[in-house]
Parts: structure tokens; C-alpha cells; sequence
């Protein structure tokens, strides 16, 4: 993997992140989880910048951002797709997900954890988190949403690297 500078990323964020879905990873390589998102956030805040994610507290993944300040938001080519729909839709709290899809989970440099099939990884240090304020949220939302009133916490993470995979 090679590091890459933020400021030339060329990547439609809408795209990679509403259409191909992501892997957010919690934890370090002693400890961690990994699961699929389809919702976040990517910009500046407080002159960083920053990745938002958006995890259920019913998450295995959330018990290791709770826990642990780094996490990395992966992106992978198509041939993935079914890899991430198992991580979306198995949990961490039942099973050894990442092994039973067989993703080679792989440290990066400061201390979180991706995956060596990654095509791009965003290494994240958490900065700011939050409960979503359910009086706030529009009715439209709470009822396609959430029904089981479990509202994501937000957890904002200023990217300390950016890692592309080499193409050969
Ligand atoms: C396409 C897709 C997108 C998802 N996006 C999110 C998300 O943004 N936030 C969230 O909390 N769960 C999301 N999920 C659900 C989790 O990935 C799923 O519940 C997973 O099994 C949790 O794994 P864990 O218990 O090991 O953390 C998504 C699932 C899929 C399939």
C-alpha cells in the first residue's frame, strides 16, 4: 500500500460511499471488527480533515469504537461486493466474520487495521463523537429508520493517512 496525499484524491465520495459501500474497522490488530457502511461523511472540520461514521450501539463494531481511538474506512473493487454484503449482515459478536470471508486484515502505520484487498483506506483517529438527538430527527426518518429506536452514534475521525493500493 502506498500513502497518498488527500489533497489529490480523485474519487466521487457520493459514488464510492452510497453505490460501492465501505468497510468501517474499529480496533487494532490485537482486537478489532469490521463491518459495512453505507452511510458517512467526508470533509473539513476544525481545519482537519475529517471521515464521519454512523454506528448503531446494537453494533459489535461500536463496542471496539468505543474502546479504541483509531478506525480505518476501507473501499473495495467490485469482485468485493459479496465479501462486504456477508461483513453488512453477519455479526462480529457471533462468528470470526473476517476470517469466515477471507480478508487478510493487515496493521497500518498508526496503529489500525485494514485489509490487504482494499483498493483505498482512510486511517482515521477519533476526535468528537455523538448521539443522534432523536427530537431533532425529521418523522419521515424516525419511521423508515428507526423503528427499534436504536439512533447511530456519530463518531468523527481526522484522517492521519491515506493509503492506495499499489496497481501492478
Ligand atoms: C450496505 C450496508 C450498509 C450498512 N451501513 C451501516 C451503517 O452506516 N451504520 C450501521 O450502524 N450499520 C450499517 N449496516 C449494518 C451493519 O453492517 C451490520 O449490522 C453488521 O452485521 C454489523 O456487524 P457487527 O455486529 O459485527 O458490527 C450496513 C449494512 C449493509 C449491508
Amino acid at each position: 500500500m502506498k500513502e497518498k496525499d488527500i489533497l489529490y484524491l480523485k474519487e466521487n465520495v457520493f459514488k464510492i460511499i452510497g453505490k460501492d459501500n465501505a468497510l468501517l474497522t474499529a480496533g487494532t490488530i490485537q482486537d478489532f471488527n469490521a463491518m459495512t457502511i453505507g452511510w458517512a461523511t467526508m470533509g473539513v472540520l476544525w481545519g482537519k480533515n475529517v471521515v464521519i461514521v454512523y454506528v448503531r450501539p446494537t453494533r459489535h463494531t461500536y463496542n471496539l469504537m468505543e474502546s479504541h481511538d483509531i478506525f480505518t474506512v476501507s473501499f473495495y473493487d467490485e469482485a468485493f461486493r459479496e465479501k462486504l454484503s456477508y461483513l453488512g449482515t453477519h455479526s462480529g459478536k457471533d462468528e470470526d466474520k473476517v476470517k469466515n470471508c477471507e480478508l487478510t486484515p493487515m496493521e497500518v502505520k498508526d496503529g489500525g487495521v485494514t485489509f490487504g484487498e482494499s483498493r483505498l483506506t482512510f486511517v482515521c483517529k477519533k476526535i468528537y463523537f455523538q448521539d443522534l438527538n432523536p427530537e431533532e430527527i425529521p418523522e419521515f426518518v424516525i419511521g423508515k429508520y428507526y423503528s427499534r429506536k436504536d439512533f447511530h452514534r456519530f463518531y468523527i475521525g481526522e484522517v492521519v493517512l491515506l493509503l492506495e493500493k499499489e496497481k501492478i
